[in-house]
C-alpha cells in the first residue's frame, strides 16, 4: 500500500505531480483558455463583488491560506484576512452578512475550523470549503466548495494536500480575477499555462532527492533551524519549519526574511543552519542581502534558488536548484525540497515520520 516507498510521507511527496494534475483535471485547459470550477459557479458573482475574503484554517492549511492571501490580493484585488481558526472563533470576530469565508482543511474535520465556519455561517457569511476528504464535516457545512482531489493523505505531516490546496485556490483566484477583469488577459493566460506546467516542475524538483539526502546528513544533528523567505516564499518558510519540527523534533522557526533583524538574528552563529528560499522573484535582491547578513554572522546557509542562479552559489554553503515558474506559483515547487529535507532528517534521526509523537492526523478536539 506504500507503493514501494518506505513511508507514506515519502510516497505522498512523490505523488505530487499526479495529485496536482488530478486537482486540475477537467477544470483547467490552458490551450483552450478554459477554467471551470463546478463549486464556484453559483457564487462566482458574489466572489467577484466581494469586499473582503476571510480565510480560516489551522497548521499547514493555514500556510496555504497565507499563500492564497498573496495571490488573491494580487490577481483579484480583494482584501484577504487569514485567520487561525482557533483565534478567530473566540474573539467575537466582525462578520457581516454576505462576507465570504474560505475554510481550508485536508481532513475536513478539524474542530476549530469547523466551529469557525459554523459561527461565520450563523452570522450570514457565505462559506466556501476547500477540503480533501469528500463528504467531510467542513465540506457539508460549507455552502459551496472545491475538493482538492489529492487522494487519501495518510502521513500525519501534510504534503500533497498542501500543494493541492494551492492548486485549487490558484484556480479560484484566477477564475474570479478573469471574471472581474482585475488581471490582464495576457497574465491570465500566462498563469494558466504555468499552472498546467507545475506538475512537470514538481517532478523535476523531486529529482533533487539524492542531493537533499546528502544535505540532510550534514545537518541531521542540528538542534535548531531557521527558515527564511519573503513574498510568496514567506509562507513556504513557515511550512518548511513546521514540517521539520513535527517529524524530526528539531526546533525550527520560519520567518519573513526581513524580520530576521528584528530579533532572530541574535540566534545566528556557526551552529545555526538557515534555510533561505531565494528563488528569482520580485524579492530576490532583498533576499540576497538577507543571505549576506546570515553569512556575516557565520550562519550555515542552505539556499533554495531558481535553476541557473549564478550569484547565490557564491554565498551559500548548499544550493538547491528548483525549476523556474511564476512567482505566484513558486510555493508549489519551492516547498518540495523542504518536504524532502524534513523527511530525510527525520528518518536519519530514527523518528517515526508517518506517526510523529503527540500528533493526530485529524484534530477533532480543540
Ligand atoms: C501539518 C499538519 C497539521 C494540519 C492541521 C490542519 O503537517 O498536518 O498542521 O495541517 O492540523 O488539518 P486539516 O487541514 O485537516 O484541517
Amino acid at each position: 500500500e506504500k507503493g514501494g516507498y518506505e513511508h507514506f510521507m515519502l510516497k505522498e511527496i512523490f505523488e505530487q505531480p499526479k495529485s496536482i494534475g488530478d486537482c486540475m483535471r477537467g477544470r483547467l485547459n490552458a490551450n483552450e483558455g478554459r477554467l471551470v470550477l463546478g463549486g464556484i459557479r453559483e457564487y462566482a458573482n458574489k466572489l467577484v463583488n466581494a469586499e473582503r475574503i476571510i480565510i480560516v484554517a489551522c497548521g499547514t492549511s493555514w500556510h496555504a491560506g497565507l499563500v492564497a492571501e498573496y495571490f488573491i490580493e494580487e490577481f483579484c484585488r480583494i482584501p484577504v484576512e487569514v485567520e487561525y481558526a482557533s483565534e478567530f472563533r473566540y474573539r467575537n470576530p466582525i462578520i457581516n452578512e454576505g462576507d465570504i469565508v474560505f475554510a481550508i482543511s485536508q481532513s475536513g474535520e478539524t474542530a476549530d475550523t469547523l466551529a469557525a465556519i459554523e459561527l461565520a455561517k450563523s452570522k450570514g457569511a457565505i462559506i466556501f470549503g476547500v477540503c480533501n476528504v469528500v463528504g467531510s464535516s467542513i465540506s457539508r457545512v460549507s455552502h459551496e466548495g472545491a475538493y482538492t482531489h489529492a487522494g487519501p493523505e495518510i502521513g500525519v505531516a501534510s504534503t500533497k494536500a498542501f500543494t493541492a490546496q494551492l492548486t485549487v485556490l490558484n484556480m479560484i483566484a484566477l477564475r474570479v480575477a478573469h471574471k472581474k477583469g482585475s488581471i490582464t488577459e495576457r497574465r491570465y493566460h500566462e498563469l494558466l499555462v504555468e499552472l498546467e506546467n507545475v506538475p512537470a516542475k514538481v517532478e523535476k524538483a523531486l529529482k533533487l532527492d539524492t542531493q537533499i539526502k546528502e544535505i540532510s546528513e550534514t545537518f541531521k544533528d542540528a538542534r535548531n533551524f531557521l527558515y527564511l523567505g519573503r513574498g510568496y516564499n514567506f509562507p513556504v518558510a513557515l511550512e518548511g519549519a513546521l514540517k521539520l519540527k513535527e517529524i524530526s523534533y528539531i526546533h525550527a522557526e520560519g520567518y519573513p526574511a526581513a524580520e530576521m533583524k528584528h530579533g532572530p538574528i541574535a540566534l545566528i552563529d556557526e551552529e545555526m543552519p538557515v534555510v533561505v528560499i531565494a528563488t528569482r522573484d520580485s524579492s530576490y535582491d532583498k533576499v540576497v542581502s538577507n543571505i549576506q547578513e546570515v553569512r556575516a554572522r557565520k550562519g550555515r546557509v542552505i539556499a533554495v534558488v531558481t535553476e541557473g542562479d549564478a550569484l547565490i552559489p557564491q554565498m551559500a554553503e548548499f544550493v538547491i536548484e528548483v525549476p523556474k515558474t511564476d512567482e505566484a506559483l513558486m510555493p508549489m515547487v519551492s516547498v518540495i525540497p523542504l518536504q524532502l529535507l524534513s523527511y530525510h532528517i527525520a528518518v536519519m534521526r530514527g523518528c517515526n515520520v508517518d506517526q510523529p509523537r503527540n500528533l493526530a492526523k485529524s484534530v477533532t478536539v480543540e
